[in-house]
């Protein structure tokens, strides 16, 4: 399938497409990952992989990824785990050219991979948390898009690349107590305003999605800085009055990396039960 930006005439349920998607060892990363193989995409699953040192609560596991890849390999799609550091832009190219070695180039690449860190106004949070929530969640989007870019513009005319992100309410709403994680998410949506002007006609498109309150470990991390005894604390908040699942923004975030989202770039997608009325 080398330089293919479609597949249409496959045969064997796949489509051709190919993405890199990190944050994939859990929550909405890794039920992105579910819902591109499932469609029969080949998708490169990147996640740390391991704990932060700065951060009190765990991240997604190595054995976590491996589950999720095992469970993608048994639908059309073609899956590969891939441990690296969103921080570290050597480490998202690396990633980047072995999907490209891989299946022969690129058509989505998809931020996911986001911490939370809080719990006390910004002048007192711990530096080393506040770093953590800006790097990962603003810089992690950033290297990903240097790295993904140019490969997605590698594929030949008439190309179908998406760039997407994942933001969140906390992009519009001003949360106490998560300052950081505003302001990171916010940047996020600007950098998809301008990487959507920036690629112009391209046919590349960048766009992202902001999710409100999803039943993921984040989220549980969430409330424990709020003090509240559990996530479903958050459901009342939410117009839908209930928490998401992952695989509701999933399957936003995989039309939107197919090539039936042309019509749309820099756009900044609230897929959140109503929580930004
Ligand atoms: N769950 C929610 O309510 C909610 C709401 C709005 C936005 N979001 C955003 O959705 C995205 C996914 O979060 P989630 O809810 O699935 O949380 P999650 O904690 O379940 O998953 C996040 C994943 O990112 C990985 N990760 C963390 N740091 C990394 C790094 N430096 N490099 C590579 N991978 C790293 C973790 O190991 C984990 O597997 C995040 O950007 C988050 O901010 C979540």
């Amino acid at each position: 399938m080398t330089g293919r930006a479609g597949g249409a005439g496959r045969t064997d349920g796949r489509t051709g497409r190919v993405a890199v998607v990190t944050g994939a060892a859990r929550g909405i990363g890794a039920a992105t990952v579910l819902a591109l193989a499932e469609q029969g995409w080949a998708v490169l699953a990147v996640d740390l992989a391991r704990d932060d040192p700065a951060l009190p609560y765990p991240m997604g596991s190595r054995a976590e990824l491996d589950a999720v890849v095992d469970a993608a390999n048994r639908t059309a799609g073609e899956v590969s785990a891939y441990v690296a550091d969103v921080r570290d832009p050597a480490e998202l190219a690396a990633a980047v050219a072995e999907a490209e070695r891989r299946w022969g180039g690129l058509d989505a690449a998809i931020a996911a991979a986001g911490v939370i860190a809080g719990g006390a106004p910004l002048w007192q949070m711990p530096p080393e948390q506040e770093r953590a929530v800006l790097d990962v969640d603003l810089g992690g989007v950033v290297n990903l898009a240097r790295a993904a870019i140019p490969a997605l513009l590698r594929r030949p005319r008439p190309r179908s690349g998406r760039f997407l992100a994942v933001a969140s309410a906390a992009a519009t709403r001003g949360l106490p107590m998560l300052a950081a994680y505003c302001a990171a998410k916010a940047g996020v949506a600007g950098l998809i305003r301008a990487l959507g002007a920036e690629l112009g006609g391209t046919g590349v498109t960048a766009n992202a999605v902001s999710p409100g309150s999803t039943d993921t470990p984040i989220l549980a991390e969430s409330a424990r800085l709020y003090g509240l005894p559990a996530a479903d604390s958050f459901a009342a908040q939410q117009p839908v009055h209930r928490l998401l699942d992952p695989g509701e923004i999933a399957a936003v975030l995989a039309f939107l990396a197919g090539p039936g989202s042309s019509a749309m770039t820099g756009s900044v997608v609230p897929v959140d039960g109503g929580l930004a009325l």
